[in-house]
């Protein structure tokens, strides 16, 4: 069988429960808004892109059985749910993105009634579902032009098809290179607390049959040292007009041993990613998650009851360590700044 992260069919969504991963492999049905809460929350959904296409639909499952007639109230209430999910998980800015564009798209139709309404609010989300299977392919297609037949690549947290509707960002760049070149070596960083990389990147590597090897993330600095490390390639949840990039969290650790170890290190990531609204990385609001996942290592308790723990799920990479930006509308080189606006010059977003 091959695995998806999220299906909708017949208006019913689907996602692959990736809180089970590895040990179980489950689909689940998402029937209400507290459902969908509580899967963002949760990470059963999870990665920057996917969360968007989930935001769309979670959108319409929460208004298609809504009785009311009047346009206004329906929009109060719309609104009412779109704060509510923007709030589940506030780094990835695909969220607010995706849910923002549907809010645009009703806004535009207000002259029409309920019923039409949420058909808008379904189509909208169905195309933006379509549109990121289309752009991790283009991204895949423009990073593979980067990876030499020798490389040695290493990635964090999960940037695959469990983290977007297609084959992902950073791991669709892997995914076709390893076709073109299948004796470039993956290394996947366990990506502490949660281990996204572990559980997440290392399966579904697996489901594609493509060996990598698995490293704790304190180890990355002694494999660059032994010149075992040729690019590292990472994923993206906001991106700043000025080029911070905010990505879960170690990934701040890694550009910076690039850079030391003069490794290439490039972020995958589409243009959704992007928040221009936003110039520096403080400005990106990072999530703060329930300092028991530092405190427990795979369900079970690693330090004692009482001690403090701190749990930021995200760190910002300045612009200067990072080597370019592979969007689906191509490479931005440095300088980032100039380029990203040079680039939204010419994409509507
Ligand atoms: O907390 P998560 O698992 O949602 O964090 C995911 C990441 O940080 C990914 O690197 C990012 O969303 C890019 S996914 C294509």
């Amino acid at each position: 069988m091959k695995h998806f992260s999220l299906s909708f069919k017949k208006e019913r969504l689907i996602i692959l429960d990736q809180e089970k991963l590895p040990q179980k492999v489950c689909y689940i049905e998402i029937k209400n808004i507290n459902q969908a809460f509580l899967a963002l929350k949760r990470l059963k959904v999870r990665g920057a892109p996917l969360i968007g296409v989930f935001a769309g639909y979670s959108l319409f499952i929460s208004i298609k059985n809504l009785k009311v007639k009047s346009t206004q109230t329906f929009l109060k209430i719309l609104d009412k749910n779109i704060e509510y999910l923007r709030n589940s998980r506030p780094t990835a800015v695909n969220l607010s993105w995706a849910l923002e564009r549907i809010r645009r798209k009703v806004l535009m139709n207000l002259d029409k009634d309920v019923e039409s309404l949420k058909e808008i609010i379904k189509k909208e989300a169905q195309t933006i579902h379509k549109e990121d299977i289309q752009l991790c392919e283009r991204i895949a297609q423009a990073g593979v032009k980067l990876i030499k037949p020798t490389d040695s690549i290493l990635t964090h947290c999960n940037t695959g098809f469990l983290a977007t509707s297609g084959e992902g960002t950073a791991l669709s760049i892997i995914y076709k290179a390893y076709k073109k070149y299948p004796n470039i070596k993956v290394y996947a960083d366990e990506t502490r607390p949660l281990l996204q990389g572990a559980r997440l990147t290392c399966w579904e590597l697996s489901c594609r049959g493509i060996e990598v090897i698995l490293i704790c993330d304190n180890m990355a600095g002694s494999l660059m040292a032994k010149g075992k490390i040729t690019k590292v390639i990472v994923g993206a949840d906001r991106i700043t007009k000025k080029g911070f990039t905010a990505n879960k969290i170690g990934t701040y650790n890694l550009a910076v041993l690039a850079r030391y170890h003069k490794i290439p290190f490039y972020v995958a990531g589409p243009i959704s990613s992007f928040d221009l609204s936003l110039d520096k990385g403080e400005d990106i609001p990072i999530e703060e998650r329930n300092p028991q996942e530092v405190k427990t290592f795979g369900g079970k308790s690693v330090a004692p009851e009482k001690v403090k723990a701190y749990n930021p799920a995200f760190d910002v990479t300045p612009p200067e360590l990072i080597t370019a930006i592979i969007t689906d509308k191509g490479i931005i080189a440095q300088p980032l700044g100039k380029n990203i606006e040079k680039l939204f010059k010419d994409v509507k977003t």
